[in-house]
């Protein structure tokens, strides 16, 4: 694993987007996976940015995003949808028909797994998958547990994930307390790997990951077995080992 120290959350998101930039670069018709939260809001800035300097051209590729809430509605405001399309869809030049987010109204969410897969299989895998990672370890919403799902799938969040993102829900809103997954086959299955952490609630998630032991516990530690990931980090997230 490469990793990379940053001294701040502008320079992790700007080596970031250099790293997602050439990966454009060099293959216009890439296919990216795409997380949501707060860590890589600055990355899709900075994308954004080179898009309107005309630096980058995003005409050519296809994207799959890791997770979406369940139930949810695509319009509203804290789901998925809304968040990729604020952040980053909507300010580029995607082909939207090429733009696939795990469907939070879907009525089977079991098929919606089952047919998300396919997809991703059909478009050739994920060349590019962009990873964040939760205060408990968790990545995608792949939360700790005896046994992870390799599969896409529903899933229950964990206590600590819904305590986590209760920030992005006002009190009268009701969180979903389920989400749909990339499971951790489809993240292994990505011919790249950049996860990005930031701050010091990421550090004990980091450890685990630095650490040379692979479990359930913290699925991080997963991405020890894949042999290209890069880990940008800034100094805060940083475990002392
Ligand atoms: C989001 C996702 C999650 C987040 C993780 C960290 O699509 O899959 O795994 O990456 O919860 O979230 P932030 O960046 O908000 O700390």
């Amino acid at each position: 694993m490469k990793v990379i120290v940053c001294e701040s959350y502008e320079e992790m998101s700007a080596r970031a987007a250099e790293i997602f930039a050439e990966q454009i670069k060099e293959k216009s018709d890439s296919v990216l996976g795409l997380a949501t939260g707060s860590t890589p809001i600055g990355m899709y800035d900075r994308l954004v940015d080179k898009y309107n300097d005309g630096a980058l051209d995003f005409s050519g590729v296809t994207t799959f995003n890791l997770d979406e809430y369940y139930p949810i509605k695509k319009s509203d405001r804290q789901s998925y949808h809304s968040f990729m399309n604020e952040h980053f869809l909507g300010k580029v030049n995607v082909d939207r028909e090429r733009t696939h987010i795990p469907n939070g109204e879907a009525s089977d969410p079991t098929s919606e797994c089952a047919e998300y897969e396919e997809k991703i299989n059909a478009a050739g895998g994920i060349d590019l998958q962009i990873l964040g990672v939760g205060q408990n370890g968790h990545i995608g919403f792949n939360e700790p547990k005896d046994g992870l799902d390799a599969g896409m799938h529903i899933t229950e969040l964990s206590e600590s994930t819904l305590e986590a993102n209760s920030r992005f829900f006002s009190a009268d809103e009701k969180m979903p307390t389920m989400a749909l997954t990339m499971g951790m086959e489809n993240i292994m299955k990505a011919k790249k790997i950049l996860l990005l952490a930031s701050g010091k609630s990421k550090q004990e998630a980091l450890r685990n990951l630095l650490s040379r032991v692979v479990t359930t516990d913290c699925p991080v530690s997963f991405l020890q077995l894949h042999p290209n990931v890069t880990l940008i980090a800034d100094r805060e997230a940083m475990p002392n080992i």
